[in-house]
């Protein structure tokens, strides 16, 4: 029976992150289960329907809270049509406001739901050319399945998510990463972007984005299940380092081209900001410092949630922003309560949609980074940076303290990010090697200057967190007020050099280094000779501008601690007393 099948391969990829379940069979017309909560509490209360044919989901909330009523599938005013949807669909409200207007009811809060409605306006017999319709008037990002009750056949597409086809003896199936359908088939089709596809038991049929047939032969699968959770990647966190291109994309989807409509933040009177956070997090607080006192000149200051809840405070009520990729942390949902009660405008900057945090708070921003499983932060953070860029140029903006050619400029360089993110991750083998000076160091020092003395705190904690190599973060300029008295041969330097007002300075603090005789591996930018000539091994990412530098100095900063701790066989996603979430004080 479909449902089993779809309900085996929804509990085969739980280990992504979910809020809600749901499925549609067609069984003597549509039937539809669907709630918020676990698989294990949900699966019992599904009726086990007679139908051969169905579509399932498990929901990671981006628009909309979780929900019964906003978990998929989605049908429409007929009945007739259900649909499943990852992905985010940008101009969703313009075009809901439109399909009100023509009379169809909505049942949810959700971006994806206009799809259904979109498929019923264009529903003439034929759910392909009705789903390719649908999807031309959408602008964003899917991987999407519909059916038609009675039609015998599942549809699909793809933009920007991925869409695998199972193919089995008498049975085809659909789903949007490959260890959904591993118990069944050993043997799958990948749908490429810009295609969709019909799927029937006994046929499949692809389709370019013109709509001419595609012929594709079934790729054979070697992997196991566990292998195929982590996606070919040994460790959950190897694999989150990879999704960043994916994962900065679709932070800033829609909202660089919002900044002005106050998307991110409303237009409210900010005269100081204050970002409050933990961990990782607080780092990413610490680079929004300087991002918003450099984009919007407005005095910033950065507190650890669990200083500042004990904290006496001033009377002064600057706006108050959250970072918290959990939205469960403990000290920093008491900073959210005691910012309030002081009487602080709160915006909370979250990875999940509907945490406590972002009940708690007056404006929410989530950086839709997908679930993130391994507990050292890297996703969460890199789109917590973006979360901080997107809030400086809107105070910029609103402040006008930058002038449209910067913005322009800046804008244009964050909507590059992932393709500068994807070539620091094409230098991974070369940060494998490189690390090889830092495998057997006791204690590591992580320097850094201006934004990126926050990056390098950040490098690292990431050290720490998995390898167990005490690392220490320090800002380059205080070396000489102490530290430098434990620098030698035994101690290695990870030192970070962009091309920012700081440089020569920098350059200096490396050399005071190297003449203790301590390793130094320098990041920098790619083909800086002058770094490379004054450090033992250099690692060099693409030029941006310096204001930018921290994202993809972090991706090599994340490659470094992962290789380290895979060299030194550490338990990289679960490392030992940490949690994901903490959400005790
Ligand atoms: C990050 O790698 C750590 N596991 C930890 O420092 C984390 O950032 C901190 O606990 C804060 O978590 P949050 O972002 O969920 O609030």
């Amino acid at each position: 029976m479909a449902v089993d099948i779809l309900l085996d391969g929804l509990k085969r990829l739980e280990y992504r992150g979910y809020d809600s379940v749901g499925v549609a069979i067609a069984s003597e017309g549509l039937k539809v289960f669907k709630d918020k909560g676990e698989m294990s509490k949900i699966e019992p209360l599904i009726p086990r329907w007679n139908g051969q044919m169905g579509i399932g989901h498990t929901r990671w909330a981006t628009c909309g809270r979780p929900s019964k009523e906003n978990a998929h599938p989605f049908v429409d005013c007929t009945g007739r049509i259900a649909l499943v949807h990852n992905g985010i669909i940008e101009n969703h409200l313009e075009l809901r406001k439109q399909l009100e207007e023509e009379g169809h009811t909505f049942t949810s809060e959700t971006d994806t739901e206009v799809l259904v409605h979109l498929m019923e306006h264009y529903y003439d017999g034929d759910a392909h050319a009705t789903l390719r319709a649908a999807l031309s008037r959408v602008k964003g990002s899917y991987a999407v399945a519909a059916m038609v009750e009675g039609d015998g056949h599942i549809v699909v597409a793809r933009k920007e998510n991925p869409l695998v086809i199972g193919v089995g003896v008498g049975e085809n199936m659909v789903a949007s990463d490959v260890t959904a359908v591993l118990g069944l088939t050993n043997k799958v089709v990948y749908i490429q972007e810009g295609e969709s596809a019909i799927v029937s038991a006994d046929g499949i049929s692809i389709f370019d984005a013109q709509g001419s047939t595609v012929d594709r032969q079934p790729t054979p699968i070697t992997w196991t299940v566990e292998d195929a959770e982590k996606g070919g990647f040994e460790h959950f966190m190897l694999k989150e380092i990879y999704e960043q291109p994916a994962a900065i994309h679709n932070s800033l989807l829609g909202s660089l081209d919002e900044i002005y409509a106050g998307a991110v933040i409303p237009d409210i009177d900010v005269s100081s900001v204050k970002l409050v956070a933990c961990g990782t997090s607080y780092h990413a607080a610490m680079v929004g410092k300087y991002v918003i006192e450099d984009l919007a000149r407005l005095p910033t200051t950065v507190e650890l949630a669990s200083e500042y809840r004990y904290s006496p405070g001033t009377g002064e009520c600057p706006f108050t922003v959250l970072l918290t990729q959990s939205g469960e942390t403990a000290d920093t949902l008491a900073a959210a309560r005691e910012a309030r009660r002081r009487g602080c405008r709160t915006l909370a900057v979250t990875n999940v949609v509907g945490s406590t945090i972002s009940r708690e708070v007056d404006h929410v921003f989530y950086t839709n980074a997908g679930p993130e499983i391994g507990v050292a932060a890297t996703k969460t953070f890199t789109t917590q940076l973006i979360a901080m860029y997107l809030l400086g140029l809107r105070l910029g903006a609103m402040r006008q303290t930058i002038d449209r050619t910067k913005v322009r400029h800046l804008s244009t360089e964050l909507r590059s990010m992932p393709r500068y993110v994807s070539g620091v991750l094409d230098r991974a083998s070369q940060i494998e090697e490189v690390v090889e000076m830092l495998v057997d160091a006791r204690d590591i020092f992580y320097l850094g200057r201006n934004i990126n003395y926050p990056t390098m705190l950040e490098g690292a904690l990431k050290l720490k967190e998995i390898s167990y190599i005490h690392a220490e973060g320090y800002a380059a300029g205080e070396l000489k007020h102490g530290p430098l008295a434990l620098l030698d041969a035994s101690t290695p330097v990870v030192a970070a050099c962009v091309n920012d007002h700081t440089r020569e300075k920098m350059l200096g603090n490396i050399s005071e280094v190297a003449a203790r005789d301590s390793p130094v591996l320098g990041i920098g930018v790619e083909g800086d000779r002058e770094l490379a000539a004054i450090t033992d091994a250099m690692i060099g990412v693409p030029r941006v501008p310096p204001i930018l530098s921290p994202v993809p100095l972090t991706v090599v900063l994340q490659l470094i601690a992962y290789y380290v701790a895979k060299k030194k066989g550490c338990s990289i996603d679960k490392p030992r007393n940490l949690a994901k979430s903490v959400t005790v004080e």
